[in-house]
C-alpha cells in the first residue's frame, strides 16, 4: 500500500511570525507520536515568503516534514514579473508545488492548459506536482461531476511523460465543499478518486499509476472526519486548508492518521 500523505495548505492566511508559531507548535505536538510518524507523509505549504523560514524550522528537527509551494509559473526564467519557477522553489528545497488549485482557477483565471504547462514544468524539475481536480456545485447538480473532473484530469495530463523516478499527486476536492465546514461522505470521494483511477490508467502504464500516482481528498477535513477518509483503499491522503491553520487540531488530524 503506498504511504499515506496529509498536506497542509496555508493559502495566503499567515505573517512570518504567525507561520513560524504554527510551525512550532505543530513539531511540539508531533513529539509524543514520534516513533508512529514514518506511517505516514506529512507536507507543510506555506507562502512563497515564508519558505526559507519554515524549510529552516523543519530541517531542524528529526521529525520529517516535506515543503510544498502553493503555485508556479511553467517557465525557468525570463521576463516574467511577479512569477516564481520551479527551479526556484527547489533552491528553497521544494518538494511539491500544488497546481490548478480552485482558488486558482477561479480568482486568477488558470485555465486547464496553463494547469498542465505548470504540471509539465513541476515534473521536469524534480519537483512533485500536486494536481487540483473538482467540480462546482452546479456542474455537480447537473449531472456533470465525473465528467468535469475527468476532462480537468485529461487536459492536465495528456502527453504527460511520467516516469518510473517521477511521482504524482491528484487532489480530488469538490470546490463546494472547500472551506465550508462540511466535507463529502468518505464513499462519495472514494467512488470519485475510482473514476479518477480509470482515467489515469488509460492515460499511463498501470503500473506507474499504481506504484507512483497518489490521490488524495481534499475539502473540509478536519480531525472528526480524518480517519473515514484515510480508511478508504482508494484515498491514499488529504489536503487540509482550514484545520491545517490550528495547531492542535492538526495534530489531531496526524494522530488519527497513525
Ligand atoms: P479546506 O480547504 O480544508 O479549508 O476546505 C482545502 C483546500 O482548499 O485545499
Amino acid at each position: 500500500m503506498k504511504k499515506k500523505i496529509i498536506v497542509a495548505n496555508w493559502k495566503m492566511n499567515l505573517s512570518l511570525s504567525e507561520s513560524e508559531r504554527l510551525t512550532r507548535s505543530i513539531l511540539k505536538g508531533l513529539i509524543p507520536f514520534k516513533k508512529k510518524l514514518a506511517k505516514v507523509e506529512i507536507v507543510f505549504c506555506p507562502h512563497f515568503t515564508a519558505l526559507p523560514l519554515v524549510k529552516n524550522l523543519i530541517s531542524r528537527t528529526k521529525i520529517k516534514i516535506g515543503l510544498g509551494a502553493q503555485n508556479v509559473f511553467w517557465e525557468k526564467k525570463g521576463a516574467f514579473t511577479g512569477e516564481i519557477s520551479s527551479l526556484m522553489l527547489k533552491e528553497f528545497d521544494c518538494q511539491y508545488v500544488i497546481c490548478g488549485h480552485s482558488e486558482r482557477r477561479e480568482y486568477f483565471k488558470e485555465t486547464d492548459e496553463m494547469i498542465h504547462k505548470k504540471v509539465v514544468a513541476v515534473l521536469d524539475s524534480g519537483l512533485i506536482p500536486i494536481l487540483c481536480v473538482g467540480e462546482k456545485f452546479d456542474q455537480r447538480q447537473n449531472g456533470a461531476k465525473d465528467y468535469v473532473i475527468i476532462q480537468q484530469v485529461s487536459h492536465a495530463l495528456e502527453g504527460v511523460n511520467l516516469d518510473s523516478n517521477q511521482q504524482l499527486i491528484i487532489a480530488y476536492e469538490p470546490v463546494w465543499v472547500i472551506g465550508s465546514g462540511q466535507a463529502v461522505r468518505p464513499q462519495e470521494a472514494e467512488y470519485t478518486h475510482q473514476v479518477i483511477y480509470q482515467r489515469l490508467i488509460d492515460l499511463f502504464p498501470l503500473e506507474l499509476v499504481q506504484k507512483n500516482i497518489r490521490i488524495i481528498y481534499g475539502g473540509s477535513v478536519d480531525s472528526s472526519n480524518i480517519k473515514g477518509f484515510l480508511d478508504k483503499k482508494a484515498i491514499d491522503g488529504v489536503l487540509v486548508g482550514g484545520a491545517s491553520l490550528k495547531a492542535d487540531e492538526f495534530v489531531k488530524i496526524i494522530e488519527s492518521s497513525l
